[in-house]
């Protein structure tokens, strides 16, 4: 059976560095079998019929086998335009809720060949980085109530942040069962010691972790944890946090590597359905330059190829081809200090030497 994939390249650099992971893809996969049909989101989809998620944009998904997300959203400068007003929820979170997708995946790894071009010390970075953080994706103050009131002088906001407990337990299931696969260590992130949500989070984690006896469990406050990530992070296998600690956190993590460019993502239902996106954003500072980095985007396509095909062997070959690429220093100017950003590589180039290992 032909497997069809939904292509939402979505806005500012998604196109640009989409259309390099399809062609890493369509370099590993056979053509006869697979399908890539593309879909609007995001401001895209509004410039061209109005809305951020057309409706034949959830068929589309509904009708494929899995879903590669670009990004969506406009430069800070123009979110008064209505264009970009709302883009993100409409979009990116209506996409996660229809879906269901409880689970984000977002491994964080720094090849010895980054080394050189992490802002991390050499020192820190040999210890061994490989740490995967679970984020929760479904609650807290991202998908409870959000409220605006009153006039100038007195205005009022709140964004209600809620889980329940089978919320809460099913994503540490998810962070124990990776954790049996790695190094055996979850560390549950929270901030139990000023909010109520945080304190059902640990208790539910710890009560979870009694059915994995092999797991060692360790608990940090998030603020805490976002200082070890930069100063120990070898010290981490599984991070399992919260909806909005997981995407702070997640960006901290990828100062470790050095670029949000090459952080991928899943995000994953319990039906076994997924979506996969780079973990950064539209990046509208270096949109049509021709420079943003792709390997975040073909990363995640490996992962849509592991975790919703079991194409263990041609995700292993593609995170090996990016490795290699990075070896021989062909990166674009994210992954260079400041001083010799100049010497930075094109999108292309970079994949083009992605594709000559492969
Ligand atoms: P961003 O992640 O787009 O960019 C942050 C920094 O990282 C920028 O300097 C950018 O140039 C750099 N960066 C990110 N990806 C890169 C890549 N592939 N190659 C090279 N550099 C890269 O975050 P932002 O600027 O805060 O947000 C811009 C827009 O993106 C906003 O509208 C935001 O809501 C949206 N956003 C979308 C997603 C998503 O679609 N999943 C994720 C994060 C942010
Ligand atoms: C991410 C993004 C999204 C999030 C935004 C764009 C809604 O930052 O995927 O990390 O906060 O989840
Ligand atoms: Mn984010």
């Amino acid at each position: 059976m032909v497997k069809k994939i939904a292509v939402l390249a979505g806005d500012g650099i998604g196109p640009e560095v989409m259309s390099e992971a399809l062609r890493v893809l369509k370099t590993v996969l056979p053509e006869k079998d697979w399908c890539f049909e593309a879909g609007l989101i995001g401001g895209a989809a509004y410039e061209k019929c109005g809305k951020h998620f057309p409706e034949e944009t959830l068929t589309l998904c509904k009708n494929s086998d899995a879903i590669l997300f670009g990004s969506v959203g406009g430069p800070l400068s123009e979110q008064h335009l209505p264009k970009w007003q709302g883009c993100e929820s409409n979009s990116l979170l209506s996409l996660r809720k229809a879906f269901k997708f409880h689970a984000n995946l977002r491994p964080i790894t720094v090849w010895p060949a980054l080394f050189p071009l992490s802002p991390l010390k050499e020192s820190v970075l040999e210890k061994g980085v490989d740490l995967l953080i679970v984020r929760e994706l479904l609650g807290d103050c991202y998908f409870g109530d959000h409220h605006r009131s009153g006039d100038i002088g007195y205005r009022k906001a709140s964004d209600v942040a809620e889980y329940t407990e089978d919320q809460i337990k099913s994503i540490a299931e998810v962070a124990f069962n990776a954790a049996l696969k790695r190094r055996k260590k979850v560390c549950s992130v929270h901030k139990a010691n000023v909010l109520a949500t945080s304190q059902l989070w640990r208790d539910v984690v710890r009560e979870t972790a009694r059915n994995y006896p092999d797991v060692t469990l360790e608990e940090m406050l998030v603020d805490n944890c976002a200082m070890q990530i930069v100063r120990e992070p070898s010290a981490f296998d599984v991070i399992v946090t919260t909806n909005m600690f997981g995407d702070i956190l997640s960006d901290i993590g990828a100062v470790l590597p050095g670029s949000l460019g090459v952080t991928p993502s899943a995000s994953l239902n319990k039906d076994g359905f997924g979506m996969y996106e780079p973990s950064g954003g539209s990046a509208p500072d270096i949109v049509g330059q021709g420079i943003a980095n792709p390997i975040a985007q073909i990363l995640s396509a490996a992962l849509l190829l592991r975790h919703s095909f079991q194409l263990h062997h041609e995700a292993e070959m593609i995170e090996s081809a990016v490795a290699k690429t990075i070896q021989s220093h062909n990166v674009t100017p994210d992954l260079l200090p400041h001083n010799r950003r100049s010497e930075g590589c094109t999108t292309k180039k970079v994949t083009d030497e992605i594709i000559s290992f492969l």
